[in-house]
């Protein structure tokens, strides 16, 4: 016995919990004891015991480990200015919506938020209402309109609308620099007097999240596909109320029911309605008959706390 531990043992004060398989969890804890930030103990505290019930759980073998590490370390090196594989791999396992869902929640009331995704990584840029935020010129033409309200139904003058989605062919701008044209399929409106807002843009479609990477095996190892259901990015706030960020999903579109990030929220799909009135596709500049995809917003206020 070394002498430190000789000495704990005979002056009967608690010596240090030494690492054995049963308790190998509080001994790792006991470590953290004095962290200042209680917050922090707290976390690191259940992750560790967590991680160990884990290990235990399945009885991971060192060659299961190091594979790990080895998965671990690709995701990281995956990573760049425009590539977020970290992200992605929480957003495969549920975890950026599980986040996304315990720090918003909506309380039945409120427009649902949903994952923000990594494509939302450069300004959109302001525009007019009624512009087409489709640059390129491809895909089906489609009006999208909306009015965002209070939780008692007030119009919101002003409310800022950030949108995004990816092209016809599945692919955000940023994904594609030189292919597709800068900030195509984005926008930042502004509501008019009475909270409505609306512009053009394509048909949103399903398309895979990046899957050239070690998320991507993870996929393909367990048998799950890379898709997303189609649909369109938002942010909406104003002042005095809570942000919402969000998607509306297309009514029909495939992997409603499978999407690979689980941002699916029943109260978010919509249809897309055929219009056929030649005098409001002249006034959107849009061919008659025309799509339409209409999606009402409700935001808290900011002093309604989570429910
Ligand atoms: C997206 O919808 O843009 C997205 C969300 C999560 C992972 C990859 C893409
Ligand atoms: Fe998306």
């Amino acid at each position: 016995m070394s002498g430190t531990l000789a000495q704990a043992f005979l002056c009967c004060e608690p010596g240090p919990v030494l690492f054995s398989e049963e308790g190998s969890a509080e001994a790792v804890a006991a470590s953290f004891a004095e962290t200042e930030d209680p917050r922090l103990r707290e976390v690191v505290t259940s992750l560790v015991h967590h991680l160990h019930a884990f290990v235990k759980d399945v009885e991971l073998t060192e060659e299961e480990w190091a594979a790990a590490i080895d998965f671990l370390t690709r995701t990281g090196q995956k990573c760049d200015d425009v590539r977020q594989e970290f992200i992605l791999l929480s957003d495969v396992l549920g975890v950026s919506m599980l986040v996304e869902t315990i720090n918003h929640r909506a309380g039945g009331t409120g427009t649902e938020s949903t994952v923000l995704g990594p494509f939302h990584m450069v300004e959109s840029p302001p525009r007019e209402l009624g512009d087409d935020i489709a640059l390129d010129g491809k895909g089906t033409p489609c009006l999208v309109r909306g009015r965002v309200t209070g939780p008692d139904g007030e119009p919101i003058p002003g409310a800022s609308v950030d949108a995004w989605q990816a092209n016809d062919e599945g692919f955000y701008d940023v994904q594609q620099p030189g292919v597709q044209p800068e900030y195509n399929l984005r926008g930042l409106f502004t509501a008019d007097d009475d909270g409505r807002f609306h512009f053009r843009t394509i048909e949103p479609r399903h398309y895979p999240i990046p899957y050239d990477g070690p998320v991507g095996e993870l996929l393909a190892a367990t048998g799950r596909h890379a898709f997303r259901p189609a649909h369109l990015h938002l942010i909406v706030s104003a002042p005095g109320y809570r942000p919402v960020t969000t998607h509306v999903f297309v009514a029909g579109s495939p992997y409603l029911d499978s999407d690979a990030v689980f941002g699916v929220k029943e109260s978010l799909i919509r249809d897309v309605a055929e219009v056929d009135d030649p005098a409001l596709a002249a006034k959107h500049h849009l061919p008659n008959p025309f799509h339409t995809l209409t999606f009402d917003l409700t935001l808290l206020r900011q002093d309604q706390g989570a429910p």
